[in-house]
Parts: structure tokens; C-alpha cells; sequence
């Protein structure tokens, strides 16, 4: 059996939304999952060997297949041994959510093949919430997760082995680029720079820049997002990780985007803009970004991971 889950990456925390905001671009992995008697069908398999391709014994530790054991665990489903085919666009470590993409198309494919084998049986259990629950706990925090599997703008909150998720609305008058330098940085390396503790003042400026944010991400009015683009619980820390920051705030700023916050933790910067600045906003950062910057338009993609089967598309059922 042999089948592609597609999953996009991702941009957490949007500035204020520290581990519990997160929005899906369309900019996608596809991950190719065979079972062990298609492996044997070299023929069938073919046209995927241009794809990096990982299988246990040898890629016990890739997270596309931990996440894959980690659902059959958590449910108790006996799966089938899988080896997996990756082509993804999504550029690893630079904040854009590969890791999320892995685990969670893991789990999606995990879930579509245990509702294949027992018929619809456990469809009860075999929800979103648990693809969610699952993938969270591998990841350690919901923000890229959740709009990874459902797409669009997400606001998420692990509480007591709970996870819990809502979609937002981002008005369509939005426009958004992807900045992304030659630097990789881990989640874990740009975590530990973080200040164990909060001064309450700086939590209190963060809650009411998240509101002004979320405000504005729903109207479009750039006025509410510039106040809502301010953050004090892990920016200040790791913006001066980010080469050339200094320089690019000020090409920002002069191009007329209405702001720019990391992507998740870096290394990647997302920039806001608006229809109305767009192009100006394009030429400006496309000519002033330093060498080894790249630029990428982006769209909310508000579809999420998707199981497609054969030639076609198909959704997978929610
Ligand atoms: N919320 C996470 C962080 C996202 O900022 O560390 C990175 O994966």
C-alpha cells in the first residue's frame, strides 16, 4: 500500500503568540508511505527515488517515523512497518516548522492506515484531536502543530495533557514574505537563551500586544498589527542571534511593511504587509537583502495535512 501525505510549514509564535500562536504557509513536505510488500515492488517504487527516503532499522530516530510509532503507541493499533519518501520545500531549522510537518504528517499517516485496517471500527477515536494530542507531545508545545494539521491561523494551549486549538481569521487583505538567511538555528539551542522567569510587566505588555494582533489579523487594519507585532517574552533575546538584524529592521522599515517578528524562533524573519504596499514592499526587500538571504512570498494555506491517494487529492476526513 502506498499513499502521500502532504503537511505545510509553519510560523509560530507571530511576534507575542509565544508557544501558542502559529499560522500554515503554502509551503509544503510530501512524505511518500509505502508498507513493507510495496518496498519489494521496486517498479512501483521508482518514481520516488529521486525523494530522500527513510525506514527503521537504519532511520529509527527520523521524526516522520517517530511520530508514525508514537500514534500507533498512544492509541494501542498494531501498524504495519512503513519506509517513508520526503520531498519538502520547507527549509529545515530556520523556523518554518519542518519538524512540525514530519511529526505531524507521522501521525496523519498513522491514523489513516489504522482506520483502513480496522474499517471504520474506532473512527470515534481515531479523531484530529488525537493526531493533535500525539503530535504535540513529540513536538513539546502545540504552536506549529496545530495549524500544521488544520491549516490557517491557530491559537493553541497545552494544559494538563489537554490540547486545545481555535482558528482564527486572517482578513484577506494581508500579504506576508519570508525572509531566510544561510543560518541554521535548533528550537533547542535558540530555547535556551530564554529567561526562566517573566518580569510581570513584560507579561502584561505581551497579553495586550497578542489581543491588538489577533485584532488585526482579523480586520486587516495595520495600525492594530504594528502594536500587536511587539514582543518582550523571546524576541529581545533572539533577535541578536539573527545576522545582519540590524540592517534588515531598517530595510523594513523603509519598504513601508507594516512589521516583522521571527518566524517561530529563527532563523527565519516573517515580514507583514498589506495589498495596498505589496509590490513596493517586494522590490524594496528583493533589492536591499543582503547576500545569502533569500525571499519568498508566502499564503496562509488553510488546508492543513491531507492524505492523497493515486493521482488525485483527496482530504482526509476530519
Ligand atoms: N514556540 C517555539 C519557540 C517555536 O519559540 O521556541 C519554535 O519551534
Amino acid at each position: 500500500m502506498q499513499f502521500t501525505v502532504r503537511a505545510p510549514a509553519t510560523s509560530a509564535n507571530l511576534g507575542p503568540g509565544f508557544d501558542c500562536l502559529g499560522i500554515a504557509w503554502n509551503l509544503y513536505g510530501r512524505f511518500v508511505f509505502h508498507t513493507r510488500e510495496e518496498a519489494d515492488d521496486v517498479r512501483a517504487l521508482a518514481r520516488y527515488r529521486h525523494m530522500a527516503e527513510v525506514s527503521r532499522p537504519a532511520d529509527r530516530n527520523n521524526m516522520v517515523l517517530q511520530a508514525y510509532w508514537a500514534y500507533a503507541e498512544a492509541l494501542n493499533i498494531a501498524l504495519p512497518d512503513v519506509g517513508v519518501f520526503i520531498d519538502s520545500d520547507i527549509p529545515s531549522t530556520r523556523g518554518l516548522g519542518s519538524s512540525a510537518a514530519c511529526i505531524v504528517a507521522g501521525c496523519t499517516a498513522a491514523r489513516h492506515l489504522a482506520r483502513m485496517i480496522d474499517g471504520g471500527k474506532s473512527k470515534g477515536r481515531l479523531t484530529d484531536a488525537s493526531v493533535l494530542r500525539v503530535a504535540t507531545a513529540v513536538e513539546g508545545h502545540p504552536d506549529n502543530v496545530a495549524p500544521a494539521l488544520y491549516g490557517g491561523l491557530q491559537l493553541s494551549q497545552l494544559e494538563k495533557g489537554r490540547v486545545n486549538a481555535v482558528p482564527l481569521h486572517v482578513a484577506e487583505s494581508l500579504r506576508f514574505f519570508v525572509m531566510i538567511p544561510d543560518v541554521v538555528m535548533s528550537t533547542k539551542s535558540s530555547r535556551g537563551v530564554l529567561k526562566d522567569t517573566v518580569q510581570r510587566g513584560d507579561a502584561v505588555h505581551n497579553l495586550s500586544a497578542l489581543g491588538f494582533l489577533l485584532e488585526g489579523l482579523r480586520t486587516g487594519k495595520q495600525r492594530l498589527i504594528r502594536l500587536g507585532l511587539s514582543d518582550r517574552l523571546h524576541e529581545p533575546q533572539r533577535r541578536p542571534l539573527i545576522p545582519d538584524i540590524h540592517r534588515i529592521e531598517a530595510l523594513v522599515e523603509t519598504s513601508g511593511a507594516t512589521g516583522m517578528v521571527l518566524s517561530g524562533s529563527g532563523s527565519t524573519l516573517l515580514v507583514f504587509s498589506h495589498q495596498q504596499q505589496d509590490a513596493e514592499v517586494e522590490r524594496i526587500l528583493s533589492s536591499g537583502l543582503p547576500d545569502k538571504w533569500q525571499l519568498k512570498r508566502v499564503m496562509p494555506d488553510f488546508s492543513g495535512a491531507m492524505v492523497m491517494v493515486g493521482e488525485g487529492r483527496q482530504a482526509d476526513l476530519r
